[in-house]
Formats: structure tokens, sequence, C-alpha cells
């Protein structure tokens, strides 16, 4: 089975240079027909406050056997998370939305031997029914296979390994990813694969392969953003074979590198910022 991965599109009619790199991507993907595009969600530039963003997306992506996973763009993050001036708190009305333009935002896939569960991550650590519907859905999930296990999120478990237990926006919130962690226990988990970073990373913990997934539209400049893996723009093919998964990150044709710092109007808290950081360090 090949899996095309996509992530941190930040599609928006106003975005018109990440819109020319999904393009691209798809232009690529097209080309090598897989079974199945999985997107690990930031599928918008801000659809929890501009839901027709979401539409917007679908059009692009039209006629693509497409799985799509929520980010803190898209819906917004729970309380627990730090909130800033450009992301909201997890919105209902954007999860709702979400789910009518984009279809499900948990989901599986079952096939070869392979058990792939995608979560929506911006659901952990929210403390409310839809929280404990999605563990519930889990278990059940978990229990009704022995198959080899992947798991696909917008959002990496932790930075370094199960024993990290600073609070930090780019992970999951440490309480809820280690019940989802206990919940896993037993399960022949393969891997994690996760957007959000802007990074891409592989860090191999307990015989399980984390992967970072890159975003499709831009990297975060280092001023504001630590690096951790490599930052590259590109998209990411999983492919799954009986015994193994393999994943290789491309960077199709057309699709550029593009910085953060160049569409500060995007993001005018990422430009404040920057110009910070650059003031500072006169
Ligand atoms: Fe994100």
């Amino acid at each position: 089975m090949q899996i095309a991965i996509i992530s941190d599109t930040h599609l928006a009619p106003r975005a018109e240079a990440f819109a020319a790199n999904a393009r691209a991507a798809l232009t690529w993907i097209g080309v090598i027909a897989p079974d199945l595009v999985v997107h690990l969600g930031d599928v918008t530039v801000d659809g929890a406050f501009e839901p027709d963003e979401m539409d917007f997306a679908r059009n692009i992506f039209a006629g693509r056997p497409v799985r799509w996973l929520p980010g803190n763009h898209d819906i917004g993050n729970p309380p627990c998370i730090p909130q800033s001036a450009s992301e909201s708190a997890l919105s209902a009305e954007a999860l709702a939305h979400f789910r009518s333009v984009l279809g499900d935002d948990r989901w599986i896939v079952e096939r070869d031997g392979w058990q792939i569960l995608g979560l929506n991550a911006q659901l952990f650590g929210l403390g409310d029914d839809e929280e404990e519907a999605q563990f519930d859905w889990i278990a059940r999930m978990l229990s009704s296979s022995r198959a080899k296990l992947g798991v696909m999120l917008h959002k990496p478990l932790f930075r370094d390994g199960p024993s990290d237990t600073q609070e930090h926006q780019r992970y999951l919130p440490v309480a809820a990813r280690r019940r989802l962690t206990a919940l896993m226990d037993g399960r022949d988990l393969r891997f994690v694969i996760a957007g959000h970073t802007h990074q891409l990373r592989t860090i191999r913990v307990d015989g399980v392969e984390h992967i970072w997934a890159p975003s499709s539209a831009y990297i975060i400049p280092d001023a504001v953003q630590e690096r951790i893996g490599r930052k590259h723009v590109g998209v990411m093919l999983l492919e799954l074979t009986a015994e193994r998964h393999e994943w290789s990150f491309m960077m199709p044709d057309g699709v550029r590198q593009n910085d953060l710092s160049d569409f500060a109007d995007l993001y005018p808290e990422i430009a404040e910022r920057l110009a910070h950081r650059v003031a500072a360090a006169r």
C-alpha cells in the first residue's frame, strides 16, 4: 500500500504561494497514483476563524482519495495548550465545519496486515465529551485487531521520548499522551507520523519510529522556531509491505522552499516576533 503524506498546506485564497505548492504536490501525487492520500492537518491558514478556507482546500484536492486530519489552525487548540494571538481555542463550530466539509476527523484504514489509525490531535487534553468519545473509539479499534499498527495525527507525541514531561504546544498534552500510549501497550506499534512542526525528522523510541512530516507550504525560520530536525518543504511517500514500513521525503517539481518570513502578512504574530528578534540582535 502506498500512502502520500501531505501536511500543513495552510491553504486560503489569500495564500497563493501555498496553494501553488499544494497544486504542484498534487501533480506529483497524480503521477504516482497512491492508494491513499493523508493530510496531517493545518489544512488552512486559519480555518478556526475562516471556515470557508476548508471549502477552498477541499476544492484544490477534489477527486483525490484523501483522509483528512485537523490541526490547530483548522479548529483551534484545547485550553491546556498556551494560546497564541494567531490561534483560537478549540472551536466546536470549526470542528463541525471540518467534519461536514472534509469528512471524519478520526478514521481507520485496515489493509495488507496493517491497522492505521488517524486521530484528531486537537481533542487531546480538551477534557470534554469529544475527547472521551475519541478515547472510547481508540480503545475499541485497538482491541479489535492484532495487526501491525501505525498512527497518524497532527502533533508529535513528544520531543524525545515518553519521559518528556514539559508541556509544549508542539506536542500532545502530557497526561493525554500517556493515556493514549497506555492504550497502545501490547499492540505492535511500528510508527507514529505527525505534521505540525514544519520540520523533517525521524527518531526511534522503544522500537517505534516517530516521523515528523514536513509542511508542503513553508519552513519556519530559526529566529522564531528551534531547529530540531531538518527544515525542508515537501511531502512524503509511505510504503507499507507485509513486513515493514518505509518512507521517503519528496520535493516534487514546482514545490518552492518558502520561508514564513516572506509571508508575514498571513501570520502577523510571527512578523511581530521576528521584528522583536531583529531589534534585540541589534
Ligand atoms: Fe500545526
